[in-house]
């Protein structure tokens, strides 16, 4: 990735995000402008839309809150969905089964990088983050 590619947007730079911890941004997806988050988990970044696979909605009441206070899932603030944090997998709530809407991730010389996805829509085959 060149960090110089229009379609790479900065988020943040990778220390500022501790481990558990996310970053809302708006992209560009699809021509619309979209509320997205990133997120830190296990040394690795992750980015998704902010959208319930349920209904369509953001995931987080207190703002960029989405972590369960256990810290290992991403959850649903209407009605409690949990998502996997690394693929974005839904494993528990009435959206069982589906994946958050993924961004690729990128980082250069410390700062994470995101980006619509260019290569899937239908997210049946996640693919793993990247470290910080
Ligand atoms: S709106 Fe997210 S679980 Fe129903």
């Amino acid at each position: 990735m060149s960090a110089n590619s229009h379609d790479w947007i900065p988020i943040a730079n990778a220390r500022d995000v501790p481990e558990r911890s996310t970053r809302k941004f708006v992209a560009n997806i699809d021509g619309n402008e979209e509320e997205c988050f990133l997120v830190h988990y296990e040394g690795r970044f992750y980015a998704y839309v902010n959208r319930c696979c349920h209904v369509p909605i953001t995931l987080d009441w207190v703002e960029n809150r989405f972590f369960t206070a256990d810290g290992r899932y991403l959850q649903c603030a209407t009605q409690g969905a949990r998502y996997l944090p690394d693929t974005g997998e839904c494993v528990a709530g009435p959206p069982c089964g589906k994946f958050l809407r993924r961004l690729d991730v990128a980082v250069v010389d410390g700062v994470v990088y995101a980006r619509a996805s260019q290569t899937e829509t239908d997210q049946t085959h996640p693919t793993g983050g990247v470290y910080g």
